[in-house]
């Protein structure tokens, strides 16, 4: 097993629960400790892709740790240099935005704030439907910044929803090995 700290934050972008838990057991699987974080939405929101208790109970399971879903929580990430990486998968356009507006209201944004003050990185799963139109900026000032990297992504249904955007989560564990190295996985457009 890898000994690496990986957190794992969830944002609400429900649709893609499925494949990004699938993902969180292959990481599971590979490294000690994958601590899960949760948005306020992702931890409360019960939508028609399940009940939030339900993927909390998941969620638990899999990385066989409590989640993390206060300021509280995920402050120490920063001072005590708790985790080696930190993935946000699925990342929303509210979370992108705040991200790149230096916004940390929320447990994710605050993980991330606290990460990168350490000068480790961060991984991005972006998954919105504006991500060619309003948060088409964000991401544009996001791609740039140290420590900041992204699972490919791209457009998942151009006919029908011409703006949006979202990351192929198959490739989170490569992204993240990758991340772990200081490199960004490639293509980064899929
Ligand atoms: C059923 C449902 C599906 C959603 N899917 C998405 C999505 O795929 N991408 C996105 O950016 N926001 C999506 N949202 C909106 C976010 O949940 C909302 O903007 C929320 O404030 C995000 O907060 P967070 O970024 O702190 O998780 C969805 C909301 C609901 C109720």
């Amino acid at each position: 097993m890898r000994k690496e700290r990986i957190g794992f934050a969830l944002c609400g972008s429900f649709c893609t629960f499925e494949p990004v838990l699938a993902a969180m057991a292959r990481l599971a699987r590979e490294y000690d400790t994958v601590q899960p974080i949760l948005s306020g939405a992702a931890g409360s929101v019960d939508s028609r892709f399940g009940a939030a208790a339900e993927f909390r109970a998941r969620i638990e399971a899999i990385c066989k740790r409590p989640v993390w879903d206060s300021l509280t929580q995920v402050e120490p990430i920063g001072p005590k240099k708790l985790l080696d990486l930190l993935l946000v998968a699925p990342c929303t356009g509210n979370t992108l935005a705040k991200l790149a507006a230096g916004i940390a209201d929320g447990p994710v944004t605050l993980a991330c704030k606290a990460q990168l003050r350490n000068a480790r990185p961060v991984v991005l799963a972006v998954s919105t439907n504006d991500g060619l139109a309003a948060n088409a900026r964000s991401i544009g000032t996001l791609l740039p910044r140290a420590q900041l990297y992204f699972v490919p992504f791209g457009q998942d249904d151009p006919e029908k929803k011409p703006t949006s955007l979202v990351a192929d989560m198959s490739r989170i564990p490569e992204t993240v090995a990758a991340a772990l190295e200081g490199r960004q996985t490639q293509p980064v457009l899929r």
